[in-house]
């Protein structure tokens, strides 16, 4: 069992570069199978939740070779339309292959993704929305059974922005004859990303970026290239570390704008930054200022996926940060690794109430999810003493190498095995 190693107390000195954004892969290697040919995809990070896609693919029948961070998938041979429970389960986020497998194949059957670490995850507007293009959809016995035979472009409204959801109606949508509009789509950047994509394998999609999305249905040319954008994430989780352990830290390979709400948010706390067209400056030379309230939102607003690592930074704080997560129901499992390593958090359903202290101290913990795992990481190199952190095939998932980046900035970090 692998765990890390962590020492704390060191600030964080140097640079990192981002690397591929985890959530803008996963569709757009899903969406490799409406290109029946050859689709080049660089800047893919090492991820476990990129091989559990890859191995989805291998699964339904492409060939995919890496040569470091490029994959390329043929997905000229389609050779089966379903998804198994082994495959499902290692990555909740594999529903996104829905849309593409009944667009190519006619037909999908891919077992429920069910709930997970961070609550229920239902997947009710996917499903309403191909029911809307035409197709049949059916759950029996934990499998989703979908058939299109002839699915028709149509308005559909989402009555509320998900993502998962934006990308799987997107690319169910190139397979119909006809206009899809989705309306009140999800405006993530991840979401532009795809449609980068898209418009390189010769779909019809405008709007992403926008709550209108417009995809026209129709056939895509064979071979396409595309080089996967940031990963703002990732980049949001070293500016919570260099605030957290009083660092002065380069971003490189960034789009500073996919994270102005997180900027936004550490500059009112006292963190200096400075933005650069591909590059942001984070420099923390004193405790922060307890942070102005945080509310999760859909972009542009604060992003769910960087709460639980700001939360980190905020227990030690000077001052009472309330973080409230309107995303997902079950966002707040850190809060109690947290506060074994002296934090001092009041959770009440959706809200967090986060008293500043000025020290953490080592502790075992264990990661509650990727996110979690990653707060962890920040709350331990904060800290003073050693720290374990076990259960981190979490953080994996979506973070490539963490250890590295933070060594590479002076942090004391070890991948050790028990
Ligand atoms: N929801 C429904 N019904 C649906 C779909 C979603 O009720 O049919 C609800 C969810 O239960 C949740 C909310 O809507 O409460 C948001 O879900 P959304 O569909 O927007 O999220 P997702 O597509 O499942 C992606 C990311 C998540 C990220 C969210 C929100 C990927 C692979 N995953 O999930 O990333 O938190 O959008 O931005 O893109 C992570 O990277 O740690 C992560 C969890």
């Amino acid at each position: 069992m692998s765990y890390f190693a962590v020492k704390g107390g060191t600030k964080l000195i140097g640079s990192v570069n981002i690397n591929g954004a985890k959530n803008s892969v996963l569709p757009i290697l899903a969406a490799t199978l409406l290109n029946a040919g050859e689709n080049v995809i660089h800047n893919c990070t090492e991820l476990r939740d990129v091989d559990s896609a890859v191995k989805i693919l291998r699964h339904l029948g492409c060939r995919i070779t890496r040569q470091g961070k490029t994959l390329t998938v043929d997905s000229s041979n389609i050779i089966r339309c379903d998804v198994p429970e082994s495959l499902m389960r290692e990555m909740r986020s594999s529903v996104i292959f829905l849309g593409p497998i009944l667009a190519r194949c006619g037909q999908a059957r891919l077992s429920t993704p069910g709930g997970c670490e961070l609550g229920p995850r239902p997947i009710d507007l996917h499903l309403d929305a191909l029911r809307k293009l035409g197709a049949t959809v059916s759950i029996d016995g934990g499998e989703i059974l979908c058939r299109a035979d002839n699915m028709q472009g149509r308005d559909i409204v989402l009555s509320f922005p998900s993502v998962g959801a934006t990308e799987n109606i997107m690319l169910a949508a190139t397979a119909c004859t006809g206009a899809t509009r989705i309306i009140n789509a999800a405006r993530e950047p991840e979401i532009e990303d795809l449609q980068n994509f898209l418009l390189k394998i010769g779909a019809n999609v405008c709007g992403a970026g926008r709550s209108e999305i417009s995809v026209q249905g129709g056939k895509t040319r064979c071979r396409a290239e595309h080089t996967v954008m940031p990963d703002r994430i990732e980049a949001a989780t070293y500016l919570c570390a260099a605030a957290a352990c009083r660092g002065h830290i380069e971003l490189r390979d960034i789009r500073p704008r996919h994270i102005a709400t997180v900027i936004s948010i550490l500059s009112d706390a006292g963190c200096d930054i400075k933005t650069d067209t591909n590059c942001v400056t984070i420099k923390s030379a004193r405790r922060i200022s307890a942070l102005p309230p945080v509310q999760t939102m859909p972009y542009p607003g604060f992003p769910t996926d960087a709460q639980s690592q700001l939360m980190a930074a905020a227990c030690l704080a000077e001052g009472t940060t309330v973080f409230c997560e309107n995303i997902f129901e079950n966002r707040f499992r850190q809060a109690g690794e947290l506060c074994r390593m002296g934090a001092r958090i009041k959770v009440s359903g959706r809200t967090a109430v986060v008293e500043g202290t000025k020290q953490l101290s080592g502790a075992s913990v264990r990661c509650t999810d990727l996110r979690g795992g990653a707060a962890l990481v920040i709350a331990a190199l904060a800290a003073t003493g050693e720290s374990r952190i076990y259960d981190i095939e979490h953080i994996d998932r979506g973070y490539e190498s963490m250890e590295n980046a933070y060594s590479s900035l002076g942090g004391s970090i070890k991948r050790k095995e028990e």
